[in-house]
């Protein structure tokens, strides 16, 4: 399938869009029918994917404090999804008011709603990009956002690089933005596990095959691969519940989290 067409395009009520599902199982309202719809189908299959909506948001919003405690003041949120509070800038702002946050997506949707909910929020600048072609927002991040890459870069890959199919080489991306940062630098990054219940992939695959919503769920020694050369902190490549605490639930989706180090 072609990349250009694996992309969301206009605004379309009508159709399903993967960010206004996910701003769905979050409890936003930034969705239409159509996609609570969606979201349904899903839920049928695995009614606790919307725990796991906020078990990743969590483990999302805790790396950003861990890099923003680590002294990192500088956050690529890259497939940010529509905002939500508690976003990015307000923890990492926590820590310190001087962070700056570049919100990064592909979707015109996500796009719309971060100028409408962002603007003017003093260090948030969103920004439309595609995380299959790193180098078209790298000099953009540095000329349009004035991002340092000589300085530590906390990039956010969470939720995303599932959407990312074989022929259009994740791997490579990865390698591409974790050869820009300095040392001292963090990737928080999140990737569906192929040891999800068959039948819920099986449901979402025919769902959505061909579509920018089209996930490809990978087997945790290939997604580990995704982080080699990077010092892995906490647990590891592991569940996000394993990040959170002890004894959370395990869902049929499971989805994999790590946070990794540049040396
Ligand atoms: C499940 S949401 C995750 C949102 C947010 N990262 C979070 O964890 O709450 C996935 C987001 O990734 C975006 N996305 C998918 N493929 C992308 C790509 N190739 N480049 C940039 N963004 C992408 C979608 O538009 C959507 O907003």
């Amino acid at each position: 399938m072609p990349e250009a067409e694996r992309m969301p395009s206009v605004i379309d009520p009508t159709k399903p869009n993967a960010a206004r599902v996910y701003n769905y199982m979050l409890g936003g309202k930034d969705n239409y029918e159509v996609d609570q719809l969606v979201a349904h189908r899903m839920l049928a299959v695995a009614p606790d994917t919307r725990t796991l909506a906020w078990f990743c948001r969590q483990f999302l919003l805790d790396s950003v404090r861990l890099a923003a405690e680590a002294g990192v003041r500088q956050f690529l949120d890259i497939g940010a999804g529509i905002p939500i509070s508690p976003n990015v800038h307000e923890v990492a702002q926590q820590v310190d008011a001087s962070v700056r946050v570049v919100s990064i997506d592909y979707d015109p949707v996500v796009y719309a709603h971060g100028n409408a909910l962002l603007a003017g929020v003093p260090g948030v600048f969103p920004m439309l990009g595609d995380i299959r072609r790193p180098m078209d927002f790298i000099e953009r991040l540095r000329t349009e956002a004035t991002i340092d890459f000589d300085q530590p870069v906390a990039i956010l890959i969470v939720g995303v690089l599932h959407y990312v199919m074989d022929d259009e080489h994740p791997a490579e991306i990865i390698r591409v933005l974790r050869d820009v940062l300095a040392p001292g630098s963090y990737l928080a990054f999140t990737h569906a596990s192929d040891n999800t219940q068959a039948d819920f992939i099986e449901r979402s695959s025919s769902d959505t095959v061909g579509s920018s919503a089209q996930v490809r769920y990978r087997s945790p020694a290939t997604v580990a691969a995704f982080l080699d050369g990077l010092e892995m902190v906490g647990p590891g490549l592991a569940p996000v519940q394993e990040w959170l605490g002890d004894d959370l639930p395990s869902t049929r989706v499971v989805i994999l989290g790590g946070v990794g180090r540049k040396r």
